[in-house]
């Protein structure tokens, strides 16, 4: 049964998603169907089709009442909406409504999904705080039924000193044996992060197994969205913490995302942490969330937002806030996490334009390098490698006023992004730096544009920085400039989807 609740909100969306036209969105990264998108939910192949659940709003442009809208695809780039699944109905999820959760197949072919509840609770007259549990919905795809025994995971379930005001975004997973495990970010009372294991023997009825990682006040405080799964014979725990201090350039202010890499124990719950590392090194990225595709590659998408600038960066009149990063497959190499764009994206490529052994310093232009949706690749080596050259640097969704830059200093090893003029009108962030590996001023670059947004991927998915980009998508001059002597190969395509 649908509540008014949630049949208003789907009566909603179906009418206000026809006033935002096809070319006002980003062609090939999943935005919200209309109002607010924030984090990625019940990422799953389910009945022949990726699905994708998020964070969602539909009323507004602006956080609030959180509803779960619902898309799918074949490809994981062109998407197709689906009627939204869940909205604040229930005396458990209706003040703050159904934040982040995820999706798994229940033997007898039902989806299931776990989400957390949000409730307020008058603590004084004067003082409100939410109350977060875990809640279940069962459904066939299109329509899901919140459990009748819901909440399955309360404040009764947290071991001693946990907060139970933020106690949320359960990621589940099926064990080899057919039980279940998930894994939900938490804090101590004393606001420090940690992830808390629960297990599972059906999928309805859950118990606290232990704390399986503790931030022991290492990056940020609380831990939102974790996630965790085996990699190449590693075990990878993604978590995304608030209120982070910089950290060279490895961990930048504000909202992060964290990736331990180490062992684990599936008798004991017990996790080896062995390395950490950023997720994405760029401005726009969030709370991502990953899936084990049919063929056994593990995907990740992430919100490409950065929470500090959600309500300054939007222009005002536009109807639609919030896209997810390109998906992007996930492997170890060296002890580190990699990320490449899924190979699907390879199918848009239209309209191959090659460079080889462009040798230049100041500016120059290369004759069909433009465009705002295009799949780039830039090999950087010095002319002389004893003299290296002091700066690089690529400026796409450029005209005479606007432009935003990559730039490279190999003397340094740093990598800035900077889209300060990219038409922002607002002080937000808009340059990040990354220290990239670089040796006699080689390096790759993977550039990826689609109308708002920049993913660059470094030496073969090595690093990764996401930017989102507010320029008029009509915008679309590239040149690139060297002090001192640059050696380059350019391989440019269009990314064209069935819109074109
Ligand atoms: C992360 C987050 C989650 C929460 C959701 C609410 O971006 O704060 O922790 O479930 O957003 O929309």
């Amino acid at each position: 049964m649908t509540s008014q609740i949630l049949r208003e909100a789907r009566k909603y969306e179906e009418a206000s998603e026809k006033l935002i036209k096809k070319e006002e969105r980003p062609a090939f990264h999943l935005s919200t169907r209309t109002g607010w998108m924030n984090d990625p939910n019940g990422f799953s192949y389910y009945n022949g089709k990726y699905h994708m659940f998020y964070q969602y709003n539909p009323y507004e442009t602006k956080w609030g009442p959180m509803h779960w809208g619902h898309a799918v695809s074949s490809d994981l780039l062109h998407w197709e909406y689906l009627p939204a699944v869940l909205a604040p109905d229930e005396d458990y999820d209706g003040d703050g409504g159904c934040f982040s959760g995820s999706a798994l197949t229940l033997p007898d072919g039902r989806q299931l999904l776990m989400y957390t509840g949000v409730r307020r609770e008058h603590q004084t007259n004067t003082i409100v705080r939410d109350i977060q549990t875990q809640c279940l919905a069962v459904g066939d795809g299109v329509d899901y039924e919140k459990y009748e025994a819901n909440p399955v995971l309360d404040e009764t379930d947290l071991p001693e000193g946990s907060s139970r005001f933020d106690f949320r975004d359960p990621k589940m997973w099926q064990n080899t044996n057919g039980t279940y495990n998930c894994v939900v970010g938490n804090c101590r009372t004393d606001g420090d992060g940690q992830v808390l294991l629960f297990h599972s023997e059906d999928g309805f009825h859950w118990e606290f197994q232990k704390i399986l990682v503790s931030n022991n006040h290492r990056f940020g405080r609380m831990w939102e969205c974790p996630d965790f799964f085996q990699l190449d014979g590693k075990w990878v725990l993604l978590t995304s913490p608030q209120d982070m201090l910089p950290q060279g350039f490895e961990y930048h202010n504000g909202n992060g995302t964290l990736c331990l890499i180490g062992e684990y124990n599936e008798k004991t719950g017990d996790f080896t942490e062995q390395k950490n590392q950023s997720v994405d090194y760029g401005i726009d990225f969030y709370a991502p969330q990953t899936m084990l595709a049919p063929d056994g590659r593990r995907i990740m998408i992430g919100w490409m937002q950065n929470w500090d600038a959600t309500n300054l960066s939007a222009p005002e009149e536009r109807l639609w806030f919030g896209q997810m990063s390109l998906p992007r497959e996930l492997s170890i190499k060296n002890g580190r996490l990699y990320q490449r764009p899924v190979r699907e994206l390879d199918e848009l490529r239209r309209n191959k334009v090659v460079h080889k052994n462009v040798t230049f310093s100041g500016i120059t232009r290369l004759d069909g390098i433009n465009g705002r949706r295009i799949d780039m690749e830039l090999t950087l080596r010095a002319e002389d490698k004893e003299k290296l050259y002091q700066k690089f640097a690529v400026r796409f969704a450029q005209n005479d006023t606007y432009h935003t830059a990559i730039s490279f200093r190999p003397l340094e090893s740093i990598l800035k992004v900077d889209r300060k003029f990219s038409g922002t009108r607002r002080a937000i962030v808009h340059q990040r730096r990354s220290l990239v590996d670089s040796s006699d001023g080689e390096l790759k670059l993977r550039i990826i544009l689609d109308r708002f947004s920049v993913e660059i991927f470094v030496n073969d998915g090595e690093q990764v920085m996401s930017a989102t980009l507010y320029t008029d998508p009509k915008i679309d001059g590239i040149s690139f400039f060297a002090d001192g002597n640059v050696t380059m190969d350019v391989v440019k395509y269009d990314l064209v989807t069935e819109e074109d």
